[in-house]
This record gives C-alpha cells, structure tokens and sequence, in this order.
C-alpha cells in the first residue's frame, strides 16, 4: 500500500511532498466538476453495479478519502458514483436505478466499487469522453460534486470539463492488476474542511 500511495502522489499531484514513509503533505484538494443533469437522488447503498445481462468492461473503482491535510484518512464519508451505460444512456427513470450507488468509507478511509466502463454520450456535436460522476460528503467537510475520466480517451481533448486544467489529476489510468485480466481504477479523494 505504501508504494502505491507514494507513486500516486508522485503522479498526480505535482505539488505534493513525500515525508517519511506514506505521509505527505500539500495542496492535494480534489477539484470539482459540473454535477450534470443526470443526477438523481437516493441511489441504492451497493458496492456492486453489475447485474447478469450487463453489457461493458467490468472496473474496480477503489481509493480512500482524506482531509485536506492530505493524510488523514475520512472513515464514515458517503461516496456516490453514478454513470451511463455502454450506448451512452443512463437510467433516469427506473427503480433500479441502475449505473448509480452510494457506499461509506470503512476505518481506513477505504470505499470501491464494481462496474463497468462506461460508454458517451453527445453534448451538442461532441461526444463527451467517458465518465464517472461522483459526489462526495463527510461530517465536517465541504460535499465535493466532481467527475472522473480515463486516460487515453480521444474525447477528452474537446471537451469544455475534462479540458480544463483543474480536471487533470482526475483524468485515470484503467490499470490490469491481476493476472485475469480484472481491471482497475484508482482514485483517492482529498475533501475541504469546512
Ligand atoms: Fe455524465
């Protein structure tokens, strides 16, 4: 774990400094994004997304959730993800409410989810690149409204929020961390104080 903490920092924040062992400090706040007019509330508290028929590349989406010290990890933050399928649709009628779910961190700050990668949509001519939404909240803690996005994606480049500056460290590698083949993302989130 300490490895992979320290590569992430190393890579996704530039501005961040290692200490000893795990710990760093800095500005390490994660940015915010537009909440889109997708969002509905009250999404099933699940870890898994999947369902038997689900079309899509299954991911892993892990991290932890810290204060804005950039070390101390948040036990009891509510984490909502929500997402279209692969034809770009999400589900913004049924009961299921499927491609959407809220889980709470555990005493190491940790949450995850299984899904799938999920496909795009037009917004206007442009295909926006695909994309995770996510709000968070903790006691405490400004509630953070932000997307994920993936990297390599050719629709990044045009698009008006995965473009911006601030959306880079937000911009992820899909990462093969087994040997069958099981893929996963890694995003950590560091939440304002109040
Ligand atoms: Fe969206």
């Amino acid at each position: 774990m300490t490895s992979s903490l320290a590569a992430f920092s190393l890579s996704a924040f530039g501005r961040v400094s290692l200490d000893e062992g795990d710990k760093f400090t800095g500005d390490c706040e994660t940015t915010n994004d537009i909440l889109g007019p997708f969002y509905r509330p009250k999404a099933p508290l699940r870890q898994s997304l999947v369902y038997k028929g689900l079309k899509g590349n299954r991911i892993n989406i892990v991290g932890q959730v810290y204060t804005d010290d950039c070390k101390t990890k948040l036990e009891d933050a509510l984490v909502e993800i929500w997402h279209c399928d692969t034809e770009g649709e999400y589900d913004n009628e049924s009961s299921e409410m499927l491609h959407r779910a809220r889980w709470v961190t555990n005493k190491k700050g940790e949450y995850s989810f299984k899904t799938i990668l999920p496909g795009k949509y037009l917004n206007g001519k442009l295909y926006r690149p695909s994309h995770i939404h996510f709000r968070v909240s903790c006691e405490g803690h400004q509630e953070l409204i932000s997307q994920i996005y993936f990297a390599g994606d050719p629709h990044i480049t045009e698009d008006p929020w995965a473009s911006q500056k601030k959306a880079e460290h937000r911009i992820l590698a899909v990462q093969p961390v087994d040997i069958k083949g099981g893929l996963e993302v890694s995003f950590d989130i560091f939440l304002k104080k109040k």
